[in-house]
């Protein structure tokens, strides 16, 4: 067994925090997020205990998918601000004792980026090969893209382009054309323009967008599973191509490890343990950690990628997610396990996974809290998780989704209804977005209970202030209460600091795999101390498996935490024995 303390970098012991510009906070009054607003809050992120910020892209960007559609690598968008204000931003985490990690999007760029807009002009312009062009085929005399291929969010993954009488490929939106990463030039192009930049600059690492998107399969047409129509779901001839190794090999050699950067690599597709310990186990020598989708995707229904068909989650399947995951932390691998709840993708956790009533929101998000806190591995924490945002209002109307994965899906279930194809209902697919859509994570972070939630002295803001604002979810108010999620969150980061011996680098063992109610399990040191964390995922009380041997209540979510075995909805309690 190793001691997994023993050499341990930096980000091993970290919490991370996520800020998504255009929503954290607005100094300028146009209702959007931006530098200086971020900077003028470095403070509170600090105050939360946190020891990293991850900055989503900030980069130029026409905002086709929300920034990840970047025109320019190495200028920050002018509605969010200029070269001096992320400077700052550096320089102020640092002085914070705080790391930085810049969001790294090279799967594909805008198509307003430079390299695209000459590659287009011309067959024989020199950044022709930057982007992957193919003739179209012709069926029944009918001109049709090359392959099959439907993009992740739907359509076609194909796009036609009049000029030179082409298809580029787009792994996502029309205007996200994929980069052709199986050119040497190409690669250190990216290389240059969109890591080294940066790392010059000092910042500490990057979290590498859908990294498992780089090499692509032969182009050769996906299985035909809906027979009505040409276009078919292709995620897996798109990621984990044959050169992908190869590729991220190289990148780590060249960029992260000469500056011993951290890498949080988002990895849709690598599902087993042995699949993710070839990219983050040490010796592989690919990624710091990465970013696996098995929790995120927990309710989509068996949908593994980016589909947005909702089904209640099983928590015995989350206890299966939680083991294998912390497998990865454990004392016989050499990878690391990165944990998380919430991000920009993401809904909010307590909408999701417990209960966002008013009678039960607060201790919902308090045990969340306690379940993420209490891992191994390094969790991130995302903006507004802290203060126990919820999801958007149920009344609020489809129009208030503006994000292209919740409109594509719902454009996507309509046509297929229109051609009679089997599944979801029209009803179905809008409670699905309520339930799973992006756009809850990306609405303005809620500040006080002021106009917009404090977060824009406007009060037209770029997308809808949530109104549970007003209901004492924000931070002003929580602030002043000590039983806020806020307040919680902070005693359950100063705990794991406390306890790292055991919460960080000890070793997991989950108790009561076919509980469906709740979740148990122990965490023990590697010389010492062992922990037991029960975390009652229902809303009624349920008996917990007596802990082994003598057993101290060291913290409860609950404010009345009552009989010894009994949790009460929603409660979460750690125990030392
Ligand atoms: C993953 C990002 O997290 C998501 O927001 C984006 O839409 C896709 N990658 C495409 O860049």
């Amino acid at each position: 067994m190793t001691d997994r303390r023993i050499d341990a970098k930096w980000w091993k012991s970290a919490t991370i925090y996520q800020i998504y510009p255009s929503s954290f906070m607005d100094s300028n009054g146009d209702g959007i997020g931006d530098l200086p607003g971020i900077l003028s809050k470095l403070g509170y992120v600090k105050s939360i205990g946190v020891d990293a910020v991850w900055i989503s892209p900030f980069y130029k960007s026409p905002n086709k998918d929300q920034g990840y559609d970047i025109s320019d690598y190495q200028m920050p968008d002018p509605s969010y601000g200029n070269m001096e204000d992320i400077e700052a931003i550096i320089k102020g985490c640092h002085d914070k004792g705080m790391k930085i990690i810049f969001d790294l999007v090279i799967n594909h760029t805008s198509d307003q980026h430079r390299w695209f807009q000459e590659s287009r002009k011309s067959k024989d312009n020199p950044y022709r090969k930057y982007y992957i062009w193919r003739p179209a085929r012709y069926i029944d005399g009918e001109r049709r893209p090359p392959t099959n291929w439907q993009a992740t969010f739907g359509g076609s993954a194909w796009e036609w382009d009049e000029i030179t009488q082409e298809y580029y490929l787009h792994a996502f939106v029309v205007e996200q054309p994929d980069l052709n990463w199986e050119d040497a030039e190409v690669r250190q192009a990216i290389y240059k323009e969109a890591i080294l930049f940066w790392l010059e600059k000092g910042i500490d690492g990057f979290r590498v967008d859908v990294s498992s998107f780089y090499s692509k399969h032969e182009f050769v047409d996906a299985p035909i599973v809906k027979p009505e129509q040409y276009i078919q779901p292709a995620h897996y001839n798109y990621i984990d191509g044959p050169r992908l190794t190869e590729f991220l090999e190289e990148m780590q050699r060249e960029t992260f490890s000469k500056y011993d950067s951290v890498t949080l690599a988002e990895m849709p597709g690598t599902r087993t343990l042995e699949n993710k310990l070839e990219f983050v186990g040490e010796s592989s020598k690919r990624f710091s950690m990465a970013i696996s989708f098995d929790l995120a995707t927990v309710d989509h229904n068996g949908h593994q990628n980016y589909y947005l068909w909702w089904k209640p989650y099983d928590l015995k399947e989350v206890k299966k997610i939680t083991e294998a995951e912390q497998l990865l932390s454990g004392p016989n691998t050499d990878g690391w396990a990165l944990t998380y709840l919430e991000n920009h993708d993401q809904a909010r956790s307590i909408s999701r996974f417990m209960n966002d009533s008013p009678e039960y929101r607060v201790i919902s998000g308090k045990t969340l809290a306690m379940y993420l806190l209490t891992l191994s591995g390094t969790p991130i924490l995302y903006q507004g998780q802290e203060i126990g945002i919820i999801n958007m209002p149920k009344e609020w109307p489809e129009e208030e989704y503006i994000d292209p994965m919740s409109w594509m899906f719902m454009q996507d279930v309509r046509d297929d209804i229109k051609k009679g194809v089997k599944g979801i209902t029209e009803k179905e697919a809008f409670h699905s977005i309520q339930m799973i859509g992006r756009d809850h994570a990306r609405v303005p972070m809620q500040w006080s209970n002021e106009k917009s939630a404090g977060f824009s002295t406007n009060e037209k803001t770029w997308m809808r202030v949530n109104t549970s604002y007003k209901e004492g979810i924000n931070v002003a108010e929580e602030e002043k209460d000590e039983n806020s999620v806020l307040n919680f969150y902070r005693r359950m980061l100063a705990f794991r600091k406390k306890h790292s011996d055991s919460i960080i680098f000890g070793e997991y063992r989950g108790v009561d795999p076919e509980n469906e109610k709740i979740m148990q399990f122990y965490k023990t040191s590697f010389d010492g101390e062992t922990l037991f964390v029960a975390l009652n995922f229902s809303g009624s009380m349920q008996t917990i498996s007596k802990p082994e041997g003598k057993a101290e209540l060291l913290l409860s979510s609950s404010v009345d935490s009552g009989d010894q075995d009994t949790l009460q909805p929603y409660e979460g309690r750690i125990y030392r024995v």
